[in-house]
């Protein structure tokens, strides 16, 4: 028996070894195409690139334009928003993100950005739903560049008319999120009691508003500036948390979103009806649990929800047309508006991020 120990312990160490060297390998050995990215003369255009992790390393350079593929179109771009994403392929955390495929010690891709409005300008040979000149707007990697490509029958959709080129570009990730975590995970009744932690952001205030438009009694918790802003989206309550905790209040919640997981899941749960929902939306910034970031609780929630009659989940949002149309129509017909905080040029990205 203490052979057989023996033997398994040295066996372990050697996979250990095995193992780190694998990684460390991996690590010098991981790389991308800077130094490649010659742009090609007469044939291109000015993006946001970054080389190595951190936003110190943000520039502005020439770049190819893209060429559609025959299910691709073309899209120069007008507006393009900055998200949490962002800053989270920026920094390269959490740093499991690294080993998931982003990139061991440089960021595999260089080029960064996804939401974007825009104005296509050719499209391919098989693309029927869009022409030339029609204005759009959706989510595609790379979206700080003057142009970007994508897919027809992915996340992209129609402008509305109504709205600025800045406005439609803040719509794909938070907007879709908002519509997803309500819709779908939140299954959101009307006269249910939703509550919103961290109401103010980009998914905030889309849910505010999209809460409202499925007939909730919504209670949205953000800072004192925002207090006005959270109530002229049509919030029926706000919660100013630099004066009041939402999880320490006598009320009860049907679904609470979570955008900001400062609260433990049993001070969520505690306000939360016996058979409410609990959505995980948000995984705190990129300087929160750097090595795993949102995966922690997101195993605690799969590991609780079996043993109660709450539901606890967390949402991963799934950018598509439908849904981006869904939402188009609804800014189209004044149920739902962007906020816009501030404005920056293409070069201003890292400043914005
Ligand atoms: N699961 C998914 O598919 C998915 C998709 C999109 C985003 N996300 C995640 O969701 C989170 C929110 O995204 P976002 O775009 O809305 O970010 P954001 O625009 O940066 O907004 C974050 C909001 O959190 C609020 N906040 C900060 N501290 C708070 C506190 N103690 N209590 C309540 N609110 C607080 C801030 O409000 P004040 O300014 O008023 O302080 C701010 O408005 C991020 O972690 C993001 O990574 C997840």
């Amino acid at each position: 028996m203490k052979r057989i120990l023996k033997w398994i312990v040295r066996i372990v160490f050697v996979l250990l070894i095995i193992a780190f060297l694998f990684v460390f390998v991996a690590y010098w050995r991981s790389t991308n195409d800077c130094g490649q990215n010659t742009a090609v003369s007469g044939n291109s255009m000015k993006a946001i690139v970054y080389c190595d992790y951190g936003l110190a390393n943000l520039k502005l350079e020439d770049v190819e334009k893209p060429t559609p593929t025959d299910d691709q179109v073309l899209v120069k771009v007008r507006a393009a928003s900055v998200n949490p994403y962002d800053w989270h392929f920026i920094e390269g955390t959490p740093k499991i993100m690294r080993l998931m495929g982003v990139g061991l010690r440089k960021p595999k891709d260089t080029r960064l950005g996804v939401d974007f409005a825009g104005t296509i300008e050719a499209v391919g040979k098989n693309v029927t739903q869009f022409k030339p000149g029609d204005d759009v707007f959706g989510g595609r990697g790379g979206a700080f560049a003057e142009y970007v490509c994508r897919r027809a029958e992915g996340a992209i959709a129609l402008k509305p008319a109504s709205i600025t080129f800045e406005q439609a570009a803040s719509v794909n990730i938070a907007g879709i999120t908002a519509l997803q975590a309500i819709r779908d995970k939140g299954k959101v009744q009307p006269g249910q009691k939703v509550l919103i932690n961290g109401a103010s952001g980009g998914v905030g205030t889309f849910a505010v508003q999209i809460a409202k438009s499925f007939g909730a009694d919504v209670t949205g918790v953000c800072s004192t500036r925002n207090v006005d802003l959270v109530r002229s989206l049509g919030a029926d309550h706000v919660i100013d948390y630099t004066k009041e905790d939402f999880a320490k209040g006598a009320e009860r919640y049907d679904v609470i979103l979570d955008n900001v997981p400062n609260h433990t899941l049993s001070e969520c749960r505690r306000v939360l009806n016996p058979k409410g929902k609990y959505v995980l939306i948000g995984g705190g910034g990129p300087n929160d649990s750097r090595w795993i970031g949102p995966f922690g609780r997101i195993i605690k929630t799969m590991v609780l929800s079996p043993f109660i009659n709450q539901q606890m989940g967390m949402m991963m949002a799934d950018a598509n047309h439908d849904d981006l149309t869904i939402l188009a129509d609804m800014m189209q017909s004044g149920k739902m508006k962007a906020v816009i905080d501030r404005t920056y040029k293409l070069s201003e990205v890292p400043a914005a991020s």
